[in-house]
């Protein structure tokens, strides 16, 4: 017998994860899922990139794993705003801090610390316990939380996902070539994949979904259209 769990059921703890590769559609797809579905976002990307604006900023030394760790552990991190998409670190917003070219260029390094990722991977943990969330990231649906109700693997073509960032950075004034984010893209993709810790990877029971040739609506369709037929009701 399958009974239906309601998704507006706040009593009712359920987590959706979204992984892929950077431009895969990933975070605007984390944040209109999680509207929909009246749930809170957590963007882990983000996370790894305060970690690193404030190892920048605080001058320490980014090949230090203990330094960076000690930063991991000592900064707080949370979401604020309008639908939880504003990055806050130690109470200040730092959303336009950690999308500029040097929080880019060293992210990926930052983030293949162990000592980094267990600090964050606990901190993603105790953000969705008894909450509806939809968390975002490369190792969400892996390592972070394993048994969420739904996992989606997003991904999309090199070119694709290469202007898809390159309007993103030119929205915050940033008019980087694309031959040159395409470049980055690359780069950081390789690095993630490969790294010993929690790499980049479909996770087991992820639904994979090509997003080069779908818009935001199409992709949100099928996700609901999964999320809907597995027996939740439609909020
Ligand atoms: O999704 P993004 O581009 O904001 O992520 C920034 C970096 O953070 C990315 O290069 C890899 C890293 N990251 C990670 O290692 N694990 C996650 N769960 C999310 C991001």
């Amino acid at each position: 017998m399958t009974s239906k769990t309601p998704i507006n059921d706040s009593s009712s703890i359920f987590a959706v994860t979204i992984d892929g590769p950077a431009g895969s559609g990933k975070s605007t797809m984390a944040r209109t899922l999680a509207k929909k579905i009246h749930a809170t976002m957590v963007d882990t990307g983000a996370m790894y990139r305060t970690v690193t604006a404030k190892v920048i900023d605080t001058g320490q030394d980014p090949e230090d794993e203990e330094a960076v760790a000690k930063v991991a552990r000592g900064i707080q991190i949370y979401f604020a705003g309008e639908d939880s998409t504003r990055t806050m670190a130690d109470g200040v917003d730092v959303s336009t801090r950690i999308r500029r070219p040097d929080v880019n260029s060293l992210v990926s390094k930052i983030s293949a610390y162990p000592l980094v990722r267990q600090e964050m991977t606990r901190l993603q943990r105790k953000m969705a316990e008894g909450v509806r969330v939809v968390m975002e990231g490369r190792d969400t649906g892996s390592v972070v939380l394993p048994s969420a109700r739904f996992k989606f693997f997003l991904v999309a073509g090199p070119s694709v996902r290469a202007e898809r960032r390159r309007l993103e950075m030119a929205q915050a004034g940033d008019n980087t070539r694309r031959e040159e984010v395409l470049a980055e893209i690359m780069a950081r993709d390789q690095m993630d994949s490969q790294r010993a810790t929690s790499p980049l990877v479909k996770p087991e029971g992820a639904v994979e979904i090509d997003t080069s040739q779908l818009d935001i609506d199409e992709v949100l369709e099928r996700m609901l259209l999964l999320i809907v037929s597995d027996g939740c009701d439609a909020p």
